[in-house]
């Protein structure tokens, strides 16, 4: 399957790593910047670099080589205008998390995928990480019984040098907070394994990073349509460095605490009738390893295109988690609780929100 890249910046080595684990025919690496689009290209191995074309201009790139998947990797204002464009010149996309910054450009980017008849992923790739599988599973399979709560913990630092990377970082228009850009893989999960969220109540504050518009710390209690509640924290405040990223679920008969980068960590892994330990899970449940970082995400999207499937990880799946970040934003600007679904919702809702 013949790929290309858009944007070729610090998340590029990971899309790059996995179109070659994936086995797919990278044609052709996109930037504005001709250092990043090099950098990229050195990134794959020397017989595989012959056939690459390298191009500033995405439009460009699409009338010339014409992939047949295409992954839109930068800042997430523009991303309704790339994957539609790449959609509309036959292309199925993978676009990085968040699908949009608001209710609006994800519903056009869904439906132009539709009227395309491509397919359109967002990249939730932690969905793919086997301990997040085997929670799924359990949580399916009845092993929690009822499920009472859940917990989201993302503990990290990011200082003035990871803004200055991107001056699309921490904006409103392009990327929102630490919520959106840090904590939406979670607001993904806490979806995928306790299912909608009913209302959310929240804080969201902007307290050390006064070079971004957004929040560098928010702090939310969620509802789910199923009767489970979930605890959502998430801030890049953490001093001096990174602390850790977690997961809990609390049910009737089970709870399970996960933590590190990858959630592999199991402090807790625990079931009156079910499994006693997460190897004793991912057997029950025959949850084989897929592969690191993008590649199992990667190699969904191929089967789904070649199957004729939705993606695990699909445009409308990619909504849901943007939704409640969304409805967070909302109630803690409003200071009362929001109802899902949101009748509308942007990031660009809460421009100056912060300003001091
Ligand atoms: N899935 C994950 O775990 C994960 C991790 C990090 C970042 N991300 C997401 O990946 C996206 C990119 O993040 P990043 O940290 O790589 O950003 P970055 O700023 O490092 O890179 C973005 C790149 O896009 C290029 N670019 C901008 N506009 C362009 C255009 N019109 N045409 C071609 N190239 C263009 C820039 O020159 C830059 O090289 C964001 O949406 C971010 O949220 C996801």
């Amino acid at each position: 399957m013949k790929y290309a890249l858009i944007g070729c910046g610090m998340i590029s080595a990971a899309h790059i790593k996995a179109a070659l684990e994936s086995g797919l025919e990278i044609a052709a690496l996109c930037d504005l910047v001709e250092e990043n689009r090099e950098k990229a290209l050195s990134l794959l191995p020397e017989e595989k670099r012959q056939g690459v074309k390298l191009f500033a201009d995405y439009r460009a790139m699409l009338a010339e080589v014409r992939p047949e998947l295409a992954a839109v990797a930068l800042g997430s204002g523009v991303k309704r205008a790339i994957a539609c464009d790449c959609m509309d010149a036959g292309a199925n996309v993978i676009v990085e998390k968040p699908i949009a910054l608001s209710l609006e450009d994800a519903d056009a980017m869904i439906e132009c995928a539709k009227r395309n008849g491509v397919k359109l992923c967002v990249n939730h790739q932690l969905r793919f990480v086997p301990s997040v599988r085997a929670v799924k599973a359990a949580a399916d399979g009845g092993d929690f019984g009822k499920m009472f709560h859940a917990a989201a913990q993302v503990r990290r630092n990011r200082n003035k040098a990871y803004f200055d990377v991107g001056p699309w970082r921490g904006t409103w228009k392009n990327d929102g907070g630490t919520l959106m850009n840090q904590c939406i893989h979670y607001t993904d999960l806490l979806q995928w394994i306790l299912g909608d969220a009913e209302e959310v109540f929240a804080y969201t504050d902007n307290l050390c990073h006064p070079y971004t518009e957004a929040e560098d710390m928010g702090l939310a209690l969620v509802k789910f349509k199923s009767g489970a509640y979930a605890l959502i924290e998430g801030t890049v405040n953490v001093y001096p460095n990174n602390l850790s990223d977690s997961m809990a679920f609390f049910g009737e008969k089970g709870t399970v605490s996960v933590s590190g980068k990858f959630l592999d960590q199991a402090e807790r892994w625990q079931f009156a009738e079910g499994p006693a330990s997460l190897p004793e899970s991912l057997e029950k449940y025959a949850v084989v390893d897929l592969g690191a970082g993008h590649t199992p995400l990667y190699r969904d999207m191929i089967q789904a295109v070649e199957q004729g499937r939705e993606p695990v990880c699909s445009g409308a799946e990619g909504r849901k988690a943007l939704e409640l970040v969304l409805g967070i934003y909302e109630s803690a600007a409003r200071g009362t609780p929001v109802r899902f679904p949101l009748e509308r919702g942007s990031t660009m809702d809460y421009v100056g929100r912060f300003e001091k």
